[in-house]
């Protein structure tokens, strides 16, 4: 896959409006029946997250932090509406089967319970999209770019929470590991956040307002980073 970029982002929320539409609305009625679920992803990213999915269609995806579901559910929509895939999620804790729709994980989900440092021999084989959302220190960073991305292809999809909260990357942070990695081998990640990509975040809030897309939470930080993994 080539590298993600705004113009590509902005084409697949024209060809997903419809299908986007219906999930964000399922998205917001969830939350709504869950008042649990203490949601992470902000609105565009989770959107792109989804846009990603329905492009690529991916046999396998991994997802790595599902805490209470939401990127979960998030991750499993974009499956169903593909009628293909499975996701393989890993986390230290299992709330989120507590949360997670019967018709969404039926036949397509899987939970692995315990720390990912332990769980290697888990991993499933050709994982097509990895979502990274779990520690966000720096040792945790270190320990996933040596052990865990190696176990994937070269060439799929990645995407990595809370790397730009701000303008930079904060220091001594997974964000800054990884953005130093990919530096190393010529690879600018794609950014929607408010602070760090302030006209990328602008130009997709237009195509959102073009298309009446008014997002599942409201929330507008999007500090995720999505990269074709060298
Ligand atoms: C920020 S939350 C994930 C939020 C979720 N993606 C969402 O959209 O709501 C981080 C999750 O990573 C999990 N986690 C942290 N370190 C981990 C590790 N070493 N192995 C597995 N899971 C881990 C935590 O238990 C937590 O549920």
């Amino acid at each position: 896959m080539e590298q993600v970029d705004e113009a590509t982002v902005a084409g697949l929320y024209r060809k997903y409006a419809t299908d986007l539409a219906a999930v964000i609305e399922q998205q917001r009625a969830f939350l709504a029946d869950h008042r649990q679920v203490t949601p992470q992803l902000d609105d565009i990213e989770a959107e792109i997250t989804y846009l990603l999915l329905r492009e690529y269609r991916p046999a396998t995806v991994m997802e790595l932090g599902t805490f209470h579901g939401w990127s979960t559910t998030w991750l499993l929509s974009a499956l169903r509406d593909n009628g293909t895939g499975r996701l393989h999620s890993f986390d230290k804790i299992d709330n989120v089967e507590r949360n997670v729709p019967a018709e969404l994980s039926a036949g397509r989900w899987s939970l692995v319970r315990g720390d990912m440092r332990t769980g290697l021999s888990q991993v499933p084989t050709e994982v097509g999209h990895l979502f990274v959302d779990a520690d966000h220190g720096r040792r945790f960073a270190r320990w996933y770019l040596e052990h865990l991305f190696p176990l994937m292809p070269a060439g799929i999809p990645v995407s990595v929470h809370d790397v730009f909260h701000g303008r930079r990357v904060r220091v001594w942070s997974e964000g800054a590991e990884v953005v130093a990695w990919l530096r190393e081998r010529d690879v600018r990640p794609f950014s929607a956040s408010r602070s760090h990509s302030p006209a990328t975040f602008r130009a997709l809030n237009r195509v959102r307002d073009e298309l009446g897309l008014t997002g599942a939470r409201g929330t507008g930080a999007n500090p995720m980073i999505f990269f074709t993994l060298p």
